[in-house]
């Protein structure tokens, strides 16, 4: 079975009505990225930090997977598929993808400050200030700030380095580490870019453009992948 490697961003989870962050009307315009998405915001306003992730996480409820979604489910009849996301969300495996490895970590999971091991799932959308972890420390969001590492990205290079196909998907590729993967992609390896947006991808070696929504744009790939594979 040919391996689809995957990398999703916040455009494919735009049609499900998640705001994406760096386009007009993101989330980096009405929040500052240095107040809600730092260790240091963390440090200084814990309360104005949490409310910022327990307002995603309430969101994330009232939302559902969209077709870009469900067309990267159906690649598996046919291939290995295996998703890197950036997304905090949990839209790829509710829709039912089976092998998804978040980036960024996850919204409707918390961890202990003290040790990045204690991970646990949150009951709900809402995480309270003196909610502790079983050593006795306030739990935090569990996901990675501007500014701490991603322990993932070794994990997500490796994988990359085994795509027979790579796809992007909804991913402006401003954030490192993440944006360098695509230097993991093996030579000849073909790769599409599904993203409505601007973008200079003269880096990414013989990449297709797809300037779509990931919804639209997804579905026609796969169903073309599907035919083919
Ligand atoms: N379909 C596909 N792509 C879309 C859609 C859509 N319907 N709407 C917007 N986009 C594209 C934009 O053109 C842009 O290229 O999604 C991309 C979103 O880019 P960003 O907002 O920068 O999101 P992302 O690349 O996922 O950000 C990376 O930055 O803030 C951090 O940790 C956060 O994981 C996030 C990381």
């Amino acid at each position: 079975m040919k391996r689809i490697v995957v990398l999703t961003g916040a455009g494919i989870s735009a049609e499900s009505g998640i705001s994406t962050f760096r386009d007009s009307g993101g989330l980096w315009e009405k929040y500052d990225i240095m107040e809600v998405a730092t260790p240091e915001a963390w440090e200084r306003d814990p309360e104005l930090v949490n409310q910022f992730y327990n307002q995603r996480r309430k969101q994330l409820y009232e939302v559902e997977p969209n077709q870009a979604h469900y067309a990267l489910v159906e690649l598996e009849k046919k291939y290995d598929v295996r998703i890197i996301t950036q997304n905090i969300d949990d839209l790829h495996e509710r829709a039912g993808s089976s092998k998804v490895m978040h980036l960024h970590g996850e919204l409707k999971k918390v961890r202990s400050s003290v040790d990045d091991s204690l991970v646990y799932d949150l009951d709900g959308w809402e995480l309270k200030i003196g909610e502790k972890c079983e050593l006795g420390s306030q739990l935090r969001p569990h996901v990675v700030w501007f500014g701490e590492p991603v322990p993932m990205i070794p994990a997500a290079a490796d994988l990359t380095n085994t795509a027979d196909i790579y796809l992007i998907i909804g991913t402006s590729l401003n954030v490192y580490p993440a944006a360098g993967l695509v230097s993991y992609v093996r030579p000849g390896t073909p790769v599409y870019l599904i993203d409505p947006g601007e973008m200079n991808v003269s880096h990414i070696a013989g990449v297709k453009h797809i300037r779509e929504k990931a919804g639209a744009g997804t579905r026609k790939l796969a169903d073309k992948l599907l035919q083919k594979g």
